[in-house]
């Protein structure tokens, strides 16, 4: 970012539009000036402002890997001024972007564990990143699970990658529709993302989980990996309150003494609870 004013945004080019679910679309965004794109570095679970000149900015994870140069991507569901206005753009279009900010997941520390990614709807974006970054790594890491769900089959997002991951001998992929949001042929479990969960037990035992959800699933898949054995310094997530400047400066974001864009987005459970409720 330039030193001189942190509000600048890089300019980005939309390279490719991916419809991914009703509402839900993906940016493939390249740097306008090739110099500024060839010094930027993230890593999994930063995130930035992105903005639509005019309209205002709007927070997304990265949701491409680090181990990808030349792009990042992000996933967003349209729900209001910011959104709406970039789902109007294609290809060829230009946005701002602002970033990274934030932590990190610390995936240096995971090396010999086993990897369990239990995400639900549109959170798998935060996720695909983290994935995408151990999966280019995959040596590093034992058993490799992935507990995805949705409200319908429609609702999943990322489905040319879950049939990747599918198809993969080294990834379990357990995907989950909510009852109700099941097709004739769907061939996956039928369930609540906490409730599937519980019934594939997944082995707490050198595992770490990451977790990102909407708040409800949290809430009720947290006991579950309690339940299991999980380590509360072994389950993280990633926590998505409202944010305006991103790094420190605004105190829109802040629970109590903690800055959720400085300090996190990412979390693990015994740091959440350390944290006022109201989070
Ligand atoms: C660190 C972080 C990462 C995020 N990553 C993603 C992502 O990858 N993809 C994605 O689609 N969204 C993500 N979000 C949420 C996203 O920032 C908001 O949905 C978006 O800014 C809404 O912008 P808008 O101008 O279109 O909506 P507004 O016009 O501002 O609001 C529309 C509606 O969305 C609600 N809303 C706005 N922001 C939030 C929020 N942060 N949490 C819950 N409700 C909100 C408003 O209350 C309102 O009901 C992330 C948020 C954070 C803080
Ligand atoms: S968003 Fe401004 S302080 Fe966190």
């Amino acid at each position: 970012m330039s030193e001189k004013n942190l509000y600048l945004p890089y300019l980005m080019r939309i390279d490719k539009v991916t419809e991914e679910a009703p509402s839900v679309k993906t940016f493939r965004l390249k740097f306008v000036n090739e110099e500024e794109g060839k010094k930027f570095t993230f890593k999994a679970g930063q995130f930035g402002e992105y903005s639509v000149f005019g309209e205002g900015e709007s927070t997304f994870c990265i949701a491409s890997s680090p181990t990808r140069d030349g792009y990042i991507e992000c996933t967003f569901r349209q729900a209001g001024r910011v959104t709406t206005a970039l789902a109007n753009l294609g290809e060829g279009d230009t946005v701002g972007f602002r970033g990274p900010y934030g932590n990190v997941f610390p995936i240096d520390d995971w090396k010999g564990k086993n990897l369990l990614f239990i995400a639900g709807g549109i959170a798998l974006p935060p996720m695909r990143c983290v994935i995408w970054n151990c999966l280019d790594l995959r040596e590093n890491f034992k058993d490799f699970t992935i507990v995805y769900g949705a409200k319908s089959v429609n609702d999943l997002v990322y489905k040319h990658e879950l049939k990747e991951w599918e198809e993969r001998p080294d990834v379990n992929l357990i995907t989950t529709v909510d009852p109700g949001g099941e097709t004739p042929d769907w061939k996956g479990e039928v369930g609540f993302v906490p409730t599937i969960v519980e019934k594939t037990a997944p082995k707490a035992e050198n595992t770490i989980a990451i977790v990102c959800g909407p708040p409800i699933m949290i809430k009720f898949t947290f006991p579950v990996l309690e339940k299991l054995g999980f380590k509360e310094e072994n389950i993280y997530t990633t926590l998505e309150n409202r944010m305006k400047c991103g790094f420190g400066k605004c105190g829109r974001c802040n629970v109590g003494k903690v800055f959720v864009c400085k300090d996190g987005p990412v979390f693990n459970l015994t740091q959440l609870k350390d944290l006022p409720p109201e989070y």
